[in-house]
């Protein structure tokens, strides 16, 4: 028997030793705290978790989703007066709007909708490791493209070497930005548009943190500068802004051609999402709003307990705006491993180490502000008795 090359291309994945060592921790009694893993913890919004019980006691629900692969199209079309409300961005639920299982499904299809084996697809570096995964099991190449706090993680398009855009098909981009927190802007939405065209690269934009933004910064759509449908599709979801982790319902909306495309790899790959699921996720993007806003509350405090710990640890840098992440230089001196191992020996608090989304992760650390209140508390307190004074 053999198994495909494909998937021994696929980098280790950096948390099996830190793995090894919580189980045995655990084992031995010790209180381990992750903060490493961004899942909300709250619970789906009740109203949600009514329709989908409701929904679910339809006997026609039961069967094939209907649209199967593209999504109902009532569903599509909540997806699109969301987007209108939210982002200003008009979308035509017929051939522009695509249900999804997760963002992270559209993806890997996104891989197999617009590429061919050996091109090369560009992607930021540090980000998140299941571009990469997709890029390889496609055949194709990935590029890394740095992003580094001097460039406010924007990626510099004029630094990627000719002979790679020539090869260049595709892109990932993501703002805000799972690890960094650093959100996009008009102007460089604008430049990634004008690059994608002038080199006929297709643009995959995953936005699933749309919604997570902070200190007055402004919630975006890709899809909001002129031309970007002519390049690029957008990947959102309703697992962020709504706890839905685990339901996995998203979307795909932009570039019909795109559009299209990942509907045909999802005609051949699964047969869509759960009818009771979807009528649950119109039930979130029409009524459920409130949701984001208190998560947001939440997320805005816990966030300023982590950036005040580390400035009484003499840790003191100025976070980007988005996502429920901090992405934290360590101490000089010791590398990112160095410290979430000495982190974890000292406190037994559990954090994600840079390189585990790129080369130019070194020197960062990521927490996820997805903890329970009292727990992000206990963890702050043990920081603070170890590193600080
Ligand atoms: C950047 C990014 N894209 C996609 C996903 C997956 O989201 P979904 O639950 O919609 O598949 C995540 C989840 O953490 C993420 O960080």
């Amino acid at each position: 028997m053999q198994i495909a090359d494909r998937l021994s291309k696929i980098p280790p994945y950096l948390f099996m030793e830190l793995r090894k060592k919580i189980n045995k921790a655990k084992a031995d009694g010790v209180d381990v705290i992750s903060l490493a893993i961004g899942d909300p913890v709250e619970p789906t919004p009740e109203s949600i978790i009514d329709e989908l019980c409701r929904t679910a006691r339809i006997p026609e629900n039961h069967r094939y989703p209907t649209d199967e692969e593209k999504g109902m199209y009532a569903f599509r079309e909540a997806v699109a007066a969301w987007y209108r409300e939210r982002y200003g961005v008009t979308l035509n639920p017929a051939d522009e709007v695509l249900g999804l299982i997760g963002s992270k499904e559209g993806c890997h299809h996104f891989i197999f909708a617009c590429t061919n084996p050996g091109d090369i697809v560009l992607m930021t570096d540090p980000g998140y490791p299941a571009y990469r995964a997709s890029i390889l099991m496609g055949n194709c190449e990935p590029y890394s493209m740095p992003m580094l706090p001097a460039n406010d993680y924007f990626p510099i398009f004029e630094d990627i070497p000719k002979d790679v855009v020539k090869r260049a098909k595709a892109m990932f981009l993501n703002y805000p930005n799972n690890p960094t927190g650093a959100c996009g802007s008009r102007e460089f939405f604008k430049k990634a548009v004008a690059f994608a065209k002038q080199n006929g690269i297709a643009i995959c934009y995953d936005n699933p943190y749309s919604e997570v933004v902070f200190e007055g910064q402004e919630r975006l759509s890709f899809l909001c500068v002129d031309g970007a449908k002519d390049v690029a599709v957008e990947l959102n979801s309703l697992s962020k802004p709504y706890n839905m982790t685990g339901w996995r319902i998203g979307m795909a909306m932009g570039n019909p051609q795109i559009v299209a495309a990942i509907s045909k790899v999802k005609e051949n790959t699964d047969s869509g999402i759960f009818n009771a699921v979807q009528f649950a996720g119109i039930q979130a993007l029409k009524q459920e709003n409130e949701n984001i806003t208190r998560m947001l509350g939440i997320y805005r405090k816990r966030r300023e307990l982590v950036l005040g710990t580390l400035k009484k640890i003499g840790i003191d840098f100025k976070a980007p705006k988005g996502t429920f992440y901090l992405w934290i230089p360590v101490p000089k001196g010791m590398t990112s491993l160095e410290f979430t191992d000495r982190l974890f020996e000292k406190t037994a608090v559990v954090v994600a180490a840079g390189p585990a989304y790129g080369k130019y992760g070194e020197g960062f650390i990521r927490i996820s502000l997805t903890v329970p209140d009292a727990r992000l508390k206990e963890a702050m307190a043990r920081i603070e008795k170890e590193f600080g004074g």
